[in-house]
């Protein structure tokens, strides 16, 4: 009997649960239409007819909106399977997981700047073009050519996210590192800007929660914060480490596992 009566309430719980990501997953095909609908007029000036340069201005500021609540729905939908413990491993070469991240997170604030970094031939032209950026990628040329057996849409949301944070946060300049252990893989996203008081390291895993909520100078944050990043660690079995204090900047380090070789 009282059996009964848990598994019902369990069953109606998962019921809202699986109609909210439904609705969350329903939303990718008319986004879809709405971006490939706006690149076409940005790029096929043939078919469509010229665009002044205010038409133009508009179409770019509707389709950065567009891939943030794009961006905001696929990370909605891997946080939830992460939660189910679902993880979904493959052959991930380290240069396609890190360039396709900057893509995404420069594409939002600076479209200039990921047209450059897309345009990158190699590592050495790549650390260039992020240098005039104001992020210092720091990976040795092994590590970036190799290829590790990772969850590459987990990762590149956090890195998404940590990335979004210290662009947010710093003054001028970011540092993203990339480390292999033999069997770990590390990330380290650090920044130059005012730091988080040692009081606020718990704090700012919460959800929703902001230490300075009366902060005037915004870049749209476009993942699920701090909060999903934990989440995400924690469900590949890793590690997450901040140091950080007043005024001293941040450095976010994101130590994972590497799943043995078949
Ligand atoms: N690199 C950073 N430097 C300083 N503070 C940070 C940094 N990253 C996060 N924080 C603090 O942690 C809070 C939570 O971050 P997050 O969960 O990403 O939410 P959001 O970016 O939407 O504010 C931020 O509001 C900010 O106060
Ligand atoms: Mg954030």
């Amino acid at each position: 009997m009282e059996n009964h009566q848990r598994l019902d309430t369990d069953s109606h719980m998962h019921r809202d649960k699986i109609s909210l990501q439904l609705f969350i997953h329903d939303l990718k095909v008319p986004l879809a239409v709405i971006e490939a609908g706006i690149t076409s007029l940005l790029g096929k000036l043939e078919k469509y007819g010229p665009l002044t340069e205010k038409q133009e201005k508009v179409l770019q500021r509707t389709l950065r909106n567009t891939r943030v609540i794009q961006a905001l729905v696929n990370d909605s939908l891997e946080l939830e399977r992460s939660k189910r413990g679902v993880l979904n491993i493959s052959r991930t070469r380290v240069s396609d997981l890190i360039e396709e991240a900057l893509v995404e997170i420069f594409d939002l604030v600076d479209y200039q700047a990921s047209e450059d970094i897309k345009c990158c031939e190699d590592l050495h032209q790549l650390q260039g073009t992020l240098d005039e950026n104001g992020l210092k990628l720091c990976i040795d040329e092994t590590l970036w050519c190799a290829e590790l057996s990772l969850d590459e849409a987990k990762i590149k949301q956090i890195l998404r996210n940590l990335l979004n944070n210290a662009l947010k946060y710093r003054k001028s300049c970011v540092e993203l590192k990339v480390e292999k252990q033999p069997h770990q893989v590390s990330f380290s996203v650090k920044d130059d800007g005012e730091g988080i008081p040692s009081s606020y390291h718990k704090r700012i895993f919460e959800s929703y929660f902001q230490m300075n909520a009366t902060d005037t100078y915004t870049v749209r944050g476009h993942g699920l914060g701090l909060a999903g990043v934990m989440v995400l660690v924690e469900d590949m079995g890793g590690e997450l480490c901040l140091e950080s204090d007043e005024g001293k900047g941040a450095e976010f380090i994101v130590k994972l596992p590497l799943a043995k070789a078949k």
